[in-house]
C-alpha cells in the first residue's frame, strides 16, 4: 500500500516500522491506513502476542503531513486516515511496545500514550505543537496526558509546545527507559510479553484501561470535532503554509 511502512512480524512479535525518512517519517493519510491494517491484523491472528512500533534510527516520526493538513485546510483534503488510525490504535487489545529516537512531534507523542512500554534513545525528544499549529490536541491526550504527567507539565507540552528531552520524558513518566538501543529494549519487552498466558495479558490490560476507556473515546470524540474545525481555520492554514514555506506563522491580524 505504501512503501513508507514496514511490517513483519517474527517470534510473535509484530513490527511496525515508520519509514520515510526524507520527510522525518511525517505519516501520511496512505501511513495511517497501512499503519490500521498492520494493528488490525496483529489483533485477528492470535499468533501474534505484541506489537512494536518505530521509526528509524534517528527519527520516530514529525507527527502528520503538515501538507496533508494544509489540503484540508484547501477544502480538498481528508482527515480520515487520521481519525480510524486513533480509533484502532485506542481498541488495539494487545500489549503495544514503542521504541523512540530523535524526534516524537504531534501524534509522534500523543500516540505514545496508547502504549504500554516506551523506550526510548538518548537523542529523543517529545513535542506537541499543537497551539503552534492553531490546532488542539488529539489523541484523548487532552484527557490522557495531564492524567499522566500532571496538569502543569501536560500544559508546558500542550499551551507552550515546549520540547522535553528522553531524560525529561523519564521524569515526567512519559516513558520507560532511555537506552542507546530503544528497538531492541522494545524487542526484549514484547520477547518477554510474547512468552506470557495471553489471555491473561489482554485481560490485565484491559483492566488497566477499563477506568479511563469510556472517557478517552469520549475526548476523542470532542476532541475530533473542535480540531476539524480548527483544521479548516484560517490561522491554521496560515500555520501550515509558514512551516511548508519555512517561515516563522504570522497569527497577529486574528
Ligand atoms: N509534514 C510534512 N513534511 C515534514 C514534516 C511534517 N510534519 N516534518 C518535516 N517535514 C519535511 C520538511 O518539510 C523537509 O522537507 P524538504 O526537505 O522537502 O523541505 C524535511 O521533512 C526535513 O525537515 P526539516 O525541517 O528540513 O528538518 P529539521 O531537522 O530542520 O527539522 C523537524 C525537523 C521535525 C524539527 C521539523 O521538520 C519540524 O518541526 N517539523 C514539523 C513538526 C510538526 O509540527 N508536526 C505536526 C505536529 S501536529
Amino acid at each position: 500500500m505504501t512503501q513508507h511502512i514496514h511490517v513483519t512480524t517474527a517470534e510473535r512479535i509484530t513490527t511496525i516500522r515508520l519509514d520515510r525518512p526524507d520527510k522525518k517519517n511525517a505519516i501520511t493519510l496512505e501511513m495511517y491506513a497501512a499503519v490500521s491494517a498492520a494493528l488490525e491484523a496483529a489483533t485477528g491472528d492470535p499468533a501474534v502476542r505484541a506489537v512494536v512500533i518505530t521509526g528509524s534510527r534517528d527519527c520516530f516520526t514529525a507527527g502528520n503531513d503538515l501538507g496533508d493538513f494544509l489540503r484540508v485546510a484547501q477544502g480538498s483534503g481528508d482527515t480520515r486516515g487520521g481519525v480510524s488510525f486513533l480509533r484502532v490504535l485506542a481498541a488495539f487489545d494487545k500489549p503495544l511496545v514503542a521504541a523512540v529516537a530523535g524526534v516524537a512531534i504531534g501524534i509522534g507523542t500523543t500516540m505514545l500514550l496508547h502504549c504500554d512500554l516506551v523506550y526510548a534513545a538518548p537523542t529523543a525528544r517529545f513535542k506537541t505543537p499543537f497551539v503552534d499549529l492553531a490546532l488542539v490536541p488529539e489523541a484523548g491526550s487532552s484527557l490522557l496526558l495531564p492524567a499522566l504527567v500532571g496538569a502543569r507539565r501536560a500544559a508546558q507540552l500542550l499551551l507552550l509546545g515546549e520540547q522535553i528531552d528522553a531524560q525529561t520524558a523519564l521524569d515526567w513518566g512519559l516513558i520507560n527507559g532511555v537506552t542507546d538501543d530503544p528497538e531492541a529494549a522494545a524487542l526484549a519487552a514484547a520477547r518477554k510479553l510474547a512468552g506470557c498466558a495471553p489471555g491473561a495479558l489482554r485481560a490485565t490490560r484491559a483492566l488497566t484501561r477499563r477506568a479511563t476507556h469510556d472517557a478517552v473515546l469520549e475526548a476523542m470524540r470532542v476532541e475530533g470535532e473542535v480540531f476539524g474545525e480548527r483544521l479548516r481555520s484560517p490561522e491554521a492554514m496560515e500555520a501550515f503554509q509558514a512551516f511548508l514555506a519555512r517561515r516563522p506563522a504570522d497569527f497577529s491580524r486574528f
